[in-house]
């Protein structure tokens, strides 16, 4: 309906006005040259980010049609401007190569590319010349190529796929041996809940994909929570910890679920006295934090250690992206295709996901569609800005080891991993996905189940991480 009438807004401005007019810009731009030792397409690509994305994307810096005099044109511009501007703000340092585009940004950029959706069309309605061909698509494919195989992410990928949106896992991660094994300890023990009887993997079980595999968690005195536990396994790929980001890192979040009433409903003081009753732990944290002893500090930050090492490498995928053509069957590699077209735009980087806060129903309301009351967890990165753009964004979750993390979604909606994909083409795409479409992604999103300590995910026993 709105877009509607926005159509018929434009099309009465084409009508009233001359074409002469409405192609003159006022206010060109001199164009920004490009600092050296940029990519080889970069000269290409930034020539055309200034000629076809400017308008919108770097707030400031827009020329100015002469129908942007009239009122309704103004108003129009000036939301396109700051809607293009909350996904993506082209500056003078991008433009001239002198900071580099993000993961993030390469991402969206490659999606509206592979989508055909940059300029939008309606732009282009009165802005004939301003549409990518077939070559300028190419060369800016090919220069985010380029970027993505600098990245150090990429190193372990082969040569031919150092450019894709995703990168393998490390085979080893470098940390303190002795502090992990201590965090392993603590994350493991129930002395750090208030009635000793839930530890971090009562709701993150490393044998259960690192959750508790459950709708919502269950905290002492089986408290029901307002949200389902996220996975630990390779979660310092998030840019933020929780769903709605509000803990800065893993240690700053390690503090939280102590103390939570609805959790482990402990307090701090009370913890790190009962763990000082314990020789093994005395003796470990004098001789791995001689200067602080045993504190919530050190405490939390052998945990946040041990975290660290729940890196899941060597899944069918990474062995793919090494170099194993074999690794993957042909549903598996057309699943890819499509994740990287459909999705990859938010699920990108080693973790697929992690890396941005996306609005959960970017194109139909997933609330209305799953039709259950709205609570204050549905609000999601809202609650932390107060900012009502923030409203029902999450951190975008990390996809390895999908398939073993069920159910799915901030509220534990959905059990079935193909109705989950189903309802993310839908809401985040609004497209409907066939059954052969959906099942190649499910095949694919199977092939990122990897390993920890040299076991696969969905072996492990108890004995194997205790
Ligand atoms: C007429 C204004 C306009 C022009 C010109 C324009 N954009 Fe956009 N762009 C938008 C708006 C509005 C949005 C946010 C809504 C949406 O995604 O459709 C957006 C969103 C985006 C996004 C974010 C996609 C995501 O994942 O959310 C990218 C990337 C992008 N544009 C790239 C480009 C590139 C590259 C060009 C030039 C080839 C371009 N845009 C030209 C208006 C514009
Ligand atoms: C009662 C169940 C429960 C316990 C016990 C628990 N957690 Fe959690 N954990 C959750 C839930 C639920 C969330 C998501 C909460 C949110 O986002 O608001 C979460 C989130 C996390 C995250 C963030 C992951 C992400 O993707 O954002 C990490 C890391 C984590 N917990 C580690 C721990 C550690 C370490 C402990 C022990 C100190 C612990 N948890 C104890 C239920 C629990
Ligand atoms: C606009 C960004 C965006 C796009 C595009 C997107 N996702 Fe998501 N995805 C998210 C966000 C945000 C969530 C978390 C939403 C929530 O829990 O409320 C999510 C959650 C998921 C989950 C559940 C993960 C879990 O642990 O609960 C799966 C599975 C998933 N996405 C797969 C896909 C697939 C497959 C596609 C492509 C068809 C896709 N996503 C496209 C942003 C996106």
């Amino acid at each position: 309906m709105k877009t509607k009438l926005v159509v018929l807004t434009l099309f009465a401005l084409v009508l009233a006005l001359p074409v002469s007019n409405l192609l003159g810009l006022s206010g060109e731009n001199e164009p920004i040259a490009v600092i050296e030792g940029s990519s080889p397409h970069f000269t290409k690509v930034t020539e055309i980010f200034q000629n076809k994305c400017v308008d919108c994307h770097s707030p400031g810096m827009t020329r100015m049609p002469i129908y942007a005099k009239l009122p309704i044109a103004k108003r129009l511009m000036a939301k396109d401007i700051e809607n293009a501007s909350d996904r993506l703000i082209l500056t003078n340092e991008l433009y001239s190569g002198k900071v580099k585009f993000s993961p993030v940004q390469l991402a969206r950029i490659e999606g509206v590319i592979l989508n055909n959706s940059m300029p939008p069309a309606l732009y282009l309605s009165m802005h004939w010349n301003d549409s990518l061909d077939t070559e300028e698509q190419q060369t800016i494919l090919d220069w985010i190529k380029e970027e993505r195989s600098h990245l150090a992410w990429s190193h372990d990928s082969t040569s031919t796929l150092k450019g894709e949106p995703i990168q393998p896992l490390p085979l080893t991660v470098e940390l303190d041996a002795q502090k992990v094994a201590l965090g392993q300890h603590l994350f493991h023990d129930t002395l750090l809940s208030g009635d000793n009887t839930l530890s971090c993997a009562s709701c993150h079980d490393l044998t259960k994909g690192g959750t508790d595999q459950a709708k919502v968690a269950t905290g002492i005195n089986g408290q029901q929570g307002p949200i389902n536990s996220p996975t630990v396994y390779n979660a310092m790929y998030n840019l933020a910890q929780f769903w709605d980001g509000r803990a800065k890192d893993l240690q700053a979040q390690a503090a939280g679920p102590v103390a939570n009433p609805g959790e482990m409903g402990a307090q701090w003081d009370t913890v790190i006295e009962k763990l000082k009753r314990v020789p093994d732990y005395t003796n470990a944290f004098a001789s791995l934090y001689p200067l602080q002893g045993l504190s919530k500090e050190t405490v939390t930050e052998a945990i946040a250690t041990f975290e660290q090492s729940l890196v899941t490498s060597n899944s069918l995928f990474d062995q793919y992206l090494r170099g194993n053509n074999n690794a993957l069957t042909s549903n598996e590699k057309a699943g890819y295709e499509l994740f990287k077209v459909n999705c990859a735009s938010c699920h990108s980087g080693p973790a697929l996901g992690g890396l941005s806060f996306e609005k959960m129903g970017v194109k139909q309301n997933y609330f209305m569609l799953r039709g259950d009351q709205l609570t204050e967890t549905d609000q999601g990165r809202f609650n932390v800005t107060k900012n009502e753009k923030d409203r029902h964004f999450f951190k975008v979750p990390v996809l390895r080891n999908i398939e073993f993390t069920s159910p799915y979604f901030h509220d534990g909606s959905i059990s079935n991993l193909a109705d989950a994909v189903k309802i993310m083409a839908k809401v985040q795409r609004n497209k409907n996905l066939t059954e052969v479409e959906t099942n190649n992604l499910v095949e694919f999103l199977k092939t990122l189940t990897g390993e920890y300590n040299d076991k696969p995910i969905t072996k492990l026993t108890k004995v194997d991480i205790k």
